[in-house]
């Protein structure tokens, strides 16, 4: 077997190379994370771009095995912000120099639901004077409306695969026609078909989930060609299907250093596609955002959501920024990202490289 010292020195790696980096102990991970943090600099510099984040709604029609906000759970109270909400939270990352918004809510998929879609990014638009880079994040949606959006003005989505392996993604979700998982890739085809610069992403440390699936996962993602990746820890929530098997899960501990990896591993696999530092990280370790960002991730999205909405949102236990306002998290972020060692791109879209390089 290659040792890792030699292994992360090369250009390319094989599915039995990808296993052997996620399995490194200590030592071996700490070559992989400098080797990830040295192309980073290289191909993406040193810069970490914000993107605020707004989750508006916890109206979710899908029930994923994982999530939190899931439509069967009962125990949330539902929560839908208004427009001038969201544009006021747009508004408020606009002044921040933010640079860009991600809108991130519950899927629907309803006529009302795409037109009011369209009308925000309109809005977001015109409050910024076409300023701020607009993300969207709100599910599978059919070919049309993700080119209304397109054509209203977003130019990137995030839509996590959440596991490439089919029989762990039904697993995790239930095996019916909303939670089908060829729609699920063919909604990520479409995307890219319409122009977007595409994310996607998985959780890691779920229940069932073998190394080699993670490998996989990688290998999905270089195969898929994306622009941007998404990815954290998987972590239990008790009103959830899957709270069930949370004896069979890895120590919080491991399954975030295996994140870690995931992420550093991404970064040499694809050398200049923005990858963000999930919240997720910082659920597990309170600095957790910041390691990541050292060793690979390049994009992180401050909470702008107003403060009362936030706890509503628990897609997992712990989530961080709950108790605080916009505001606390710019200032808190922005010391964060200079300890780290980086510089913040503001006013900046901070788009994929990967996806410029193709266009
Ligand atoms: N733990 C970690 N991440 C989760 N997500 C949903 N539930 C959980 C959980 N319990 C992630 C999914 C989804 C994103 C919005 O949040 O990957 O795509
Ligand atoms: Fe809905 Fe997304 Fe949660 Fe699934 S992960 S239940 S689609 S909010
Ligand atoms: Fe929200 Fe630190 S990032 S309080």
């Amino acid at each position: 077997m290659t040792d890792v010292a030699t292994l992360v020195n090369q250009g390319f790696f094989s599915r039995e190379d990808v296993i052997q980096l996620l399995n490194a102990d200590r030592e071996d991970r700490s070559l992989l994370f400098a080797k990830a943090a040295e192309i980073k600099e290289k191909y993406v510099g040193n810069i970490v771009y914000f993107r605020g984040l707004i989750e508006f709604s916890n109206i979710c029609e899908k029930n994923c095995f994982y999530c939190g906000i899931r439509k069967g759970n009962r125990n949330v109270k539902r929560y839908n912000l208004t427009d001038d909400e969201i544009l006021n939270a747009a508004g408020f990352a606009y002044e921040s120099n933010y640079g860009s918004v991600v809108l991130q809510g519950g899927e629907l998929d309803s006529p009302a639901f795409s037109d009011r879609i369209e009308r925000l990014v309109k809005g977001i638009k015109e409050l910024s004077g076409d300023k701020l880079g607009i993300t969207l994040s709100v599910g599978e949606q059919s070919p049309e409306v993700y080119r209304r959006w397109f054509e209203a003005g977003a130019h990137r989505y995030l839509l996590r695969i959440e596991s490439s392996s089919r029989d762990l993604y039904y697993r995790i979700h239930p095996n019916d026609k909303t939670h089908s998982f060829e729609r699920r890739l063919k909604a990520l085809q479409d995307l890219k078909d319409t122009g977007y610069q595409v994310g996607t992403g998985v959780m890691i440390g779920l229940p069932f989930q073998t190394m080699e699936d993670l490998a996989d996962d990688l290998l999905f993602m270089k195969e898929m060609d994306i622009d941007m990746c998404g990815m954290g820890p998987y972590i239990e929530h008790v009103d959830t299907p899957l709270w069930e098997f949370r004896d069979r899960l890895l120590p919080l501990e491991e399954r975030f250093n295996l994140a870690l990896k995931m992420i550093a591993i991404l970064r040499l696999l694809m050398n200049n596609i923005n990858i963000a530092s999930a919240t997720a990280l910082q659920a597990i370790d309170p600095i957790g955002r910041e390691k990541a960002l050292k060793i690979g991730a390049n994009i992180i999205m401050p909470n702008i959501t107003p403060g009362a909405y936030r706890n509503d949102y628990k897609l997992y236990e712990n989530k961080p920024c709950t108790d605080e306002e916009a505001a606390d998290c710019k200032n808190c972020l922005e010391a964060r990202i200079h300890m780290s060692g980086n510089k913040i791109g503001y006013n900046e879209w901070g788009d994929s490289q990967h996806f410029k390089d193709k266009h």
